[in-house]
Formats: C-alpha cells, structure tokens, sequence
C-alpha cells in the first residue's frame, strides 16, 4: 500500500492540488502544525484523515520535531510533501526522511531562497520568476531539483499578482513530481535527482 503525507501549516492550496491528482496512492494523511489552518477543512471534505501537532505546545524544535516523527511513522509514508509547511525542519528530522521528503518553494532556485519570495523578486528587477519543488536537504531551500515551472514578471506585476500566477504554476507542478516519485520515475540519488523514465524529461523544460 503506498502511502502519502502532506505536512501543511496554512492555506493548503498546494495539498488540495495533490488531493485532487492522488489517483496512484492508496492512502493520504494531512498533518498541519497549525489547528487553525484553512487547508485542514479542505483535507476534511476530501475525506482524508487529518491530525494537529501543535508547535505551540511543545518546549522547543526538537521537541516538536520527534514527535512529528513519530506521527509520519506511524503511517509508513512512500513519500512526505510539504505543501506551505512553515516549520524550519531540524537536521535529524530532514536526514531521517532523506531521499522521501519533497518541498514546493515559490521561486526559481537557488535564487530566492527563504521567504517574501516574490516581493523580492520585485525589488531585485528579476525578470523570470517561478517555483521550484525540491528534495529536502538539511541547508534550507537547496536540495536536489526536481523540476521547475518559470513566468515573466511583467511591468504590471504587484506581489499580489505575482504570488497568483507563480501559485497556478505549484499547482501544476507539485502533483506532477509527487507522481513522478510514486511511481519509483524519480529517485534522490546521493544529492542528485535520477530520472529513471525518460519519458518525463521533455515534461520538465517550462
Ligand atoms: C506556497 O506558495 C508555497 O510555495 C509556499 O507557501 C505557499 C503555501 O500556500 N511555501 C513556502 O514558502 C515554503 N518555504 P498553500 O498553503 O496554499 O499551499
């Protein structure tokens, strides 16, 4: 049985974007940091079970952490997908999920790493922006790419705008590479992606 976790924190649009294409996976558990999270309604209406871990209950991130753990474990995920998780993840939690852990980041890396990604993207006058979903890796924002989607920034582009076409194109591509991986067409090999299909390389050039 293959099984999938989606870690979230906020909104959840990404995670609906994976709900919505999970023709291949057997089971789908949500995990959100937050208990007031919009996504975890979302999860509810497509019938998957959701849990809170609260990070305001726990002392510190290690804390946190283990027992975050402790809840994917239970369900033997193939994979785990952050989908606007806004934890930073600890050293040993990301090397314990190594090579299953996968992350969408709403910019071209490696530029823009970290946050207020498209508003930066504004004041640095980048003219191709886009998003970016990734092998989680413990130096953040810079693991293995796994395939990226590109838009122009245009002279009428505000941070609002922006955020909502480069968000169209997440939804695009995050359910394409989850697929890609659970269907063993993708692998992280040592700190590179091994495309094992090579039917899906012409579906990576935007
Ligand atoms: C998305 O744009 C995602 O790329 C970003 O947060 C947003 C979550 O939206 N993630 C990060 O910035 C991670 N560093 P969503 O909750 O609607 O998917």
């Amino acid at each position: 049985m293959e099984s999938l976790v989606i870690l979230i924190s906020g909104r959840g649009s990404n995670m609906q974007s994976l709900l919505e294409a999970r023709a291949q996976i057997d089971r789908v558990t949500v995990i959100s940091s937050n208990p007031d999270a919009m996504g975890l309604e979302t999860a509810r209406n497509y019938g998957v079970e959701t849990i809170v871990i609260d990070h305001r209950s726990y002392p510190d991130r290690q804390a946190f952490d283990t027992a975050l753990a402790e809840c994917i474990d239970a369900y033997q995920p193939k994979l785990v997908a952050l989908a606007g998780f806004m934890r930073i993840l600890s050293d040993r939690f990301v090397q314990r999920y190594q090579g299953r852990l996968m992350n969408i980041h709403p910019s071209l890396l490696p530029a823009l790493p970290g946050l207020g990604t498209h508003a930066r993207a504004l004041q640095e006058g980048i003219k191709i922006h886009g998003c970016t979903v990734h092998f989680v890796t413990p130096q953040l924002d810079h693991g293995p790419i796994v395939i990226q989607a590109a838009i122009p920034v245009l002279p009428s582009d505000t941070e609002e705008t922006l955020a909502t076409r480069v968000l169209q194109q997440e939804h695009l591509i995050y359910p394409l590479a989850v697929r890609w991986f659970m269907e063993d067409r993708i692998i992280m090999n040592e700190n590179h992606v091994e495309v094992l299909d090579s039917s899906i390389c012409e579906i990576t050039l935007y």
